[in-house]
């Protein structure tokens, strides 16, 4: 078995215990839905207004700045999930290029990703259902519509979004991707309406000042951290996702096509859409006010007297917001399964249902942690931490395709990463300027995540790794 400084390294070709291995049901359609589906979301539904709050009408550039970083990022993930076609995605490039120790690092990032993605999304989902309800004049009690950082206790609907896609997704994967499709076409409906009314009243005086903070993060008097980096750390969350897609590759029926358009695919229309409504959005209303909201798109077309698209708004992002908790919460439950597979988590966690295929046991306990983690904290705080563990994933993969170009050129690419060395390095660059500029706070929790994950291995893992053993190169 190989071993490198940081650890056992996987084989390129080690599929593992064919047993446990997934069923391949997904094609490009249904790949394109799945990147549609986790990247379109509180992003941009809900964290535009929190980015306006950062960075005034700047947050356009935010946008900018952070599409084109996951930009670069996209194209080492094609690369690599093209060349490792199997459950897992960062964390298992990490595995098989760098060594277990980093490898372990990168799932327990993506751990922060894929779950505080889906609590943050469940968020974004409770602040437009109470918009929505209270705009029918119907009042709920605050206290279950908060976690208690809001004057709440806690924020009910949130939780039950989460538990309620869990259920779906442990119902089986297919009947989920398909729904999924439908529920895409709705948000993207949501967003087109909304360009649509929110255009016309377009007026250049909204971008006046277009930076009131500056460029560079930095905390203002009342102690939030603003400027236009800041606005991109945050709003960073808008743009990932299609590392799902990445995720499910072992499950897709021709990997070598099907997940090259549906990563590069879902991740350009994506980007297109992001423009065109900030641009809307901030040209139409006041960016102190936008930031203020926690449904800012039903907002602004309630503030434009129209009303009944602001309730449609608010009800696409009720349907389609969902889809963005299963597409995450899917990934999550992969990378908990590959990990408990290989031997670093428990086995039981790596339980495939027979009826449907998915594992059950580990999705069920996502759900609960994801719902646990909605119930109880702020967006903006649960959005930066996912964020953390993403920009530290996004690194691990540029840094596995330019090892690897270096290491085995020879190997067959099915999609080639234009120009590797500077598209990887900007990567790099760009996800580390983009981590400086998040909130000490955050830094601080995640640092404090990686001493619990260290502890983890070393007490679990580094001991029970299959690999380590040797055996899941021998297939015993
Ligand atoms: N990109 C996804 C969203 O914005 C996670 O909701």
């Amino acid at each position: 078995m190989a071993r490198g400084i940081l650890g056992p390294l996987k084989p390129l070709d080690m599929h593992g215990d064919p047993e446990k291995a997934l069923r391949k049901t997904l094609s490009w359609p249904h790949l394109i839905a799945l990147g549609i589906g986790a990247i379109v979301g509180t992003g941009i539904y809900t964290l535009t207004g929190v980015g306006a709050d950062r960075a005034g009408p700047a947050v356009i550039l935010a946008f900018a700045i952070a599409g084109a970083v996951c930009a670069c990022a996209a194209l080492a993930y094609a690369e690599m999930a093209t060349l490792i076609p199997r459950a897992g995605s960062a964390y298992t490039y990490s595995y098989s290029v760098i060594g277990e120790s980093v490898a372990w690092l990168v799932g327990w990032s993506l751990i922060l990703e894929y779950s505080l993605a889906c609590s943050t999304v469940a968020v974004g989902w409770s602040g437009y259902l109470v918009g929505w309800i209270e705009a029918a004049g119907i009042d709920l009690p605050d206290a279950l519509m908060a976690g208690p950082h809001a004057g709440g206790i806690v924020n009910l609907p949130a939780m039950l979004v989460a538990l309620g896609v869990a259920g779906m997704l442990i119902g089986g994967t297919r009947e989920s991707a398909t729904l999924n499709i439908v529920l895409v076409v709705i948000k993207m409906a949501a967003l087109a309406l909304f360009v649509v009314l929110a255009l016309p009243a377009f007026s250049g005086a909204h971008f006046e000042p277009f930076m009131p903070y500056g460029f560079s993060s930095h905390v203002t008097a009342d102690g939030t951290t603003r400027g236009v980096m800041a606005a991109a750390a945050i709003v960073f969350f808008a743009f990932y996702g299609f590392d799902a897609v990445a995720t499910s590759a072992e499950e897709a029926k021709n990997p070598g096509r099907d997940l090259t358009i549906g990563i590069i695919g879902s991740m350009a229309m994506c980007t297109l859409i992001y423009m065109l409504v900030a641009v809307s959005a901030i040209g139409a209303v006041s960016y102190v006010d936008l930031g203020k909201s926690v449904e800012p798109l039903a907002f602004v077309l309630r503030t434009l007297q129209h009303p009944i698209a602001a309730w449609l708004i608010g009800l696409g992002a009720l349907i389609a917001l969902p889809s963005v908790i299963l597409v995450m919460m899917y990934g999550q439950s992969r990378i908990f399964f590959v990990m408990s597979r290989d031997g670093l988590l428990p086995p039981s966690l790596s339980r495939v249902s027979a009826r449907t295929g998915s594992p059950a046991l580990v999705t069920g306990v996502t759900g609960v942690f994801v719902a646990l983690v909605a119930g109880f904290f702020r967006l903006d705080e649960i959005a930066e931490l996912a964020n953390a563990g993403t920009l530290v994933a996004f690194i691990a993969v540029a840094a596995c395709m330019m090892i690897l170009r270096r290491r085995a050129p020879e190997l067959k690419r099915v999609f080639k990463c234009p120009a590797p060395y500077l598209v990887g390095t900007l990567a790099i660059a760009g996800c580390l300027y983009l981590i400086s500029s998040l909130p000490t706070t955050t830094l601080t929790r995640f640092v404090a995540w990686n001493i619990l994950g260290t502890a983890v291995y070393l007490a679990y893992g580094r001991s029970r790794s299959l690999a380590a053993k040797g055996r899941a190169v021998t297939g015993d």
